[in-house]
């Protein structure tokens, strides 16, 4: 078990295939797109990784990492590909599927096929029936497994050294050959499970994540309806020694809590009442917050007898001090804004230059001109700012608690 490719270089491709170069693999990184590739062996790593860009320039240049953006012969290959959901939320697995095309005729006897990406329950065995369609010589010669990934953007090389995990053997052999490829650079806890309650378990956690939050968001606008501070609220009732109420925000984002809900409530319709009621939760938060703006604005142009103010909105990214801007929330309400044309809008976000077209702005002078600021993630960078106690504030994410 000497040579690893890894088939997608995103957010978590990317610093797996480094940690595993790292640890005595000769590791192929495959991505298909050349731009991408090409911007990681320059050395345009994201920077608020910590350690990411170092790791990978080291083992790029020990050679112990090397990319390309066709797959090639290995002894284990690991699939990291996205997998979002289609506009009848349901999951989409072209990429997926994509992949798996791609490395069957590089497969051989005794190769071990671990597939990370996070998929519907049944997946692995169904990605497994379609190789060994392919390829009958291969039947009862391949190891196939799921390992789901549950590293926290902004901290991921941490995680995924540390983290514990499930991995899900389409057979015992499978799992057991997965557990000793992880136990090379894992030092947390490796449990091994069937591919089907792997599958199952990494999408029960996210939409228990999903669920807390929604709980969250769903008190917080109860409380704004009561005229009751939530931050304070909170602060008090998780004084309860068996009650932890997670903080609220402007809804839930991201490329796995804001999706992999989904895919349970596509296959289970009717059993998953819940994980549903959350998710549109975690929805209406956000169109709940995009109302309160629009009202705040038309308030605040009367006040000040202006026809049109400025407002800064402070952070766009999905969750603070990350760039990443999948299904974010806050980045939905900005270009929601824009669509509206209700104020001149100040795009703060420390994190980018700019986003979708959308150029940011410096958090000091757009405070400073705006006569709104509307506060959507706590990013650490806004804590620097000095306050004007004359500034009209609205604080969606606690940043002034
Ligand atoms: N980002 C997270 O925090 C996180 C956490 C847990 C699980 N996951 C799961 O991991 C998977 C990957 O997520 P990500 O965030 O790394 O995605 P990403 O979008 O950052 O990166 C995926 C990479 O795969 C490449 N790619 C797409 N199709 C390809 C193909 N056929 N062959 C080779 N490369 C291909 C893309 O060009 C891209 O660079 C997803 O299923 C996601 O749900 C992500």
């Amino acid at each position: 078990m000497k040579k690893v490719e890894f088939i997608g270089l995103g957010y978590i491709g990317l610093p797996s295939a480094a940690l595993a170069a790292k640890s005595g693999f000769s590791v192929l990184g495959v991505d298909t797109d050349q731009d991408h590739l090409a911007k990681i062996t320059s050395g345009e790593i994201d920077e608020k990784e910590p350690g990411l860009k170092n790791i990978v320039l080291e083992q790029l240049a020990k050679k112990n990492l090397t990319t390309s953006s066709k797959p090639d012969y290995a002894d284990v290959f690991i699939i990291v590909v996205p997998t979002p959901f289609n506009k009848e939320m349901e999951p989409n697995l072209e990429n997926l599927l994509k992949a798996v095309d791609s490395v069957i005729p590089f497969l051989r006897e005794d190769n071990l096929l671990i597939i990370e990406s996070t998929c519907p329950v049944g997946t692995t065995e169904e990605i497994t029936n379609i190789i060994l369609t392919k390829r009958k010589d291969l039947i009862g010669k391949i190891k196939v497994a799921y390992c789901p990934e549950r590293v926290l953007p902004g901290n991921i090389l941490f995680e995924l050294k540390n983290n514990n995990r499930i991995i899900g053997g389409i057979d015992e052999e499978s799992a057991i050959l997965s557990r000793a490829f992880y136990e090379k650079f894992v030092e947390g806890e490796i449990l091994e499970t069937d591919s089907k309650t792997a599958e199952l378990c990494k999408l029960a956690e996210n939409s228990f994540r999903d669920l807390q939050i929604s709980f969250a968001n769903e008190l917080s606008i109860i409380a704004d309806e009561q005229g009751v501070n939530i931050w304070d609220l909170i602060k008090f009732t998780n004084k309860h020694p068996r009650v932890n109420i997670l903080n609220p925000g402007v809804g839930v984002g991201g490329h796995c809590i804001a999706v992999d809900p989904w895919f349970l409530i596509s296959a289970n319709k009717a059993e998953s009442k819940i994980i549903r009621t959350a998710r549109e939760q975690n929805l209406y938060k956000t169109k709940w917050c995009l109302k309160k703006i629009k009202d705040e604005i038309k308030f605040i142009s009367k006040k000040k007898k202006k026809k049109r103010i400025s407002i800064s909105l402070m952070g766009l990214s999905y969750k603070q001090n990350v760039s990443d801007f999948r299904e974010s929330p806050a980045l939905f309400i900005g270009k929601q804004l824009i669509k509206e044309d209700v104020a001149d809008i100040f795009f703060v976000e420390p994190n980018t230059k700019n986003i979708d077209n959308l150029e940011t702005s410096d958090p000091e002078k757009s405070y400073e001109k705006s006569d709104l600021i509307i506060w959507l993630v706590p990013h650490d960078d806004f804590k620097k700012i000095k306050i004007d106690p004359e500034k009209n504030e609205l604080d969606f994410c606690g940043i002034r608690q």
